[in-house]
């Protein structure tokens, strides 16, 4: 016998809902219950990112065309920061989420979340962590550093 019931990994992912999705509270109530539905919120926190906030959490996008445009809209409203615990959360939240571009998200993959609720390339309404690295890195800049570790 298994105590496992998966070959996956336990992470914790960091995922943001950003401001766009701020416009109206009942949107915002119902997608943070659909994720309840699917991962265990171990942490969460609203904030509103000043440019020095988003230009450290971006860094590694500065110098792209549409990075003036990511900081001006991640600084434009209150962005709620989840830190999302499962068995292959990281992926799970990424593949829940879809790609960059809303748009296309409509016409390949409508049931993912930027299909049914992003705005634009820019205004795509969420961020999911892209691997440990990143989710580590991610988790510390909103929770701290004793977070990610402590969850699992
Ligand atoms: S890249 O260039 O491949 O690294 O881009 P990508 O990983 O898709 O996205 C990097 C983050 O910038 C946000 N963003 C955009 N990406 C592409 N095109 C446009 N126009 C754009 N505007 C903003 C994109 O959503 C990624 O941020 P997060 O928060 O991770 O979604």
């Amino acid at each position: 016998a298994t105590l496992l019931k998966t070959n996956k990994c336990l992470e914790t992912t960091l995922a943001l809902l950003k401001p766009d999705l701020f416009a109206d509270h009942q949107t915002l109530c119902n997608i943070e219950q659909r994720i309840a539905h699917l991962f265990r919120i171990s942490a969460r926190r609203k904030v509103i990112w000043t440019t020095g906030d988003a230009q450290r959490f971006y860094a590694e996008h500065q110098g792209k065309p549409f990075y003036p445009r990511l900081i001006s809209y991640m600084t434009s409203g209150p962005i709620l920061a989840l830190a999302l615990t499962k068995h292959g959360a990281i992926q799970e939240w990424r593949e829940m989420i879809g790609s960059t571009r809303p748009a296309q998200m409509r016409i390949e993959r409508p049931t993912t979340l930027r299909a049914q609720f992003g705005l634009t390339d820019t205004r795509n309404s969420f961020h999911g962590s892209d691997s440990v690295a990143s989710a580590e890195r991610e988790l510390e800049f909103f929770f701290g550093k004793k977070l990610p570790n402590q969850l699992h």
